[in-house]
């Protein structure tokens, strides 16, 4: 099954995002069985943005958490706040996180961690910068990465994580990578969760998505490579026609026997 994740960033406005939310639950089926699908509104509109999506299968993501699991950390969103939500699962460490308010390794494992202590799934971003890219550093800073927001975490019973491979550099940038290059990052990925965990936890519960300027032209490429469990979608994910599309792209690769189970 694949996991198509909707980052909306911080695009819309409350009526924006509960419009899409409306839209993108009314050209979905009723029921997906063949598919993960979430979409990750910004924390004011995760409450309108639930009501909106009403008894559809898609399922309400966030952007972020704390570290922390209470206390005097003001402007803040705790998970225990996240998880009376409703929210399921939270992408953490995203690339413009990184570099915008300087996220370390140390506090993206926080973040891990405090997902899954709050039973949800986090969403791990990584991935090389063009300067990194263009020093041959590519598979040593995604491996870095990965191991770092692991390091000495046990995934909890039941629990799941997503890991996305986001090369920072096509990021909003409306050419994604190659999708043989990206299945290179992905192979790594998945050498790496299966070494922190063990191949059979990493094999079953963790799933390794591609991110980067992933339209309904060139999703179907990417998820035609088994390794690559599904797509985080950015700038796409804000068109409900776009997005289904996407969506019906991935249920149409499943159909035809690509992918993990
Ligand atoms: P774009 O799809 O707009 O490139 O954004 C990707 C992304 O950052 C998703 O988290």
């Amino acid at each position: 099954m694949r996991t198509i994740i909707g980052n909306w960033k911080m695009q819309l406005t409350i009526a924006e995002a509960t419009q899409l939310a409306k839209d993108v639950a009314a050209a979905l089926p009723k029921r997906l069985p063949d598919v993960r699908v979430a979409v990750c509104p910004s924390y004011a509109a995760l409450s309108p943005v639930k009501d909106a999506l009403g008894g559809s299968p898609v399922v309400l993501g966030a952007q972020d958490l704390c570290h922390e699991e209470k206390g005097a950390y003001t402007g803040e969103v705790s998970g225990r706040e996240l998880a009376d939500l409703g929210v399921k699962l939270v992408i953490i460490g995203h690339s413009e996180r990184r570099s915008h308010v300087h996220e370390d390794d140390a506090l993206i494992r926080a973040k891990v961690q405090r997902a899954f202590k709050n039973k949800m799934i986090p969403v791990l971003c990584v991935g090389e910068t063009r300067d990194e890219r263009d020093k041959g550093l590519r598979d040593v800073v995604v491996e870095r990465q990965v191991r770092a927001a692991l390091e000495g975490l046990d995934l909890p019973a039941r629990g799941e994580l997503v890991v996305a491979y986001e090369p920072v550099w096509v990021i909003g940038s409306g050419t994604a990578v190659d999708p043989e290059d990206a299945a290179r990052s992905h192979y790594i990925i998945r050498e790496t969760l299966r070494d922190s965990f063990s191949p059979e936890t990493a094999d079953r519960r963790c799933r390794v998505i591609y991110g980067g300027s992933v339209d309904k032209n060139n999703v179907g490429a990417f998820l035609a490579r088994p390794v690559i469990d599904g797509v985080l979608v950015g700038g796409a994910s804000l068109s409900a026609p776009e997005f289904t599309a996407i969506v019906e792209a991935a249920r149409a690769a499943d159909a035809k026997g690509a992918g993990r189970g």
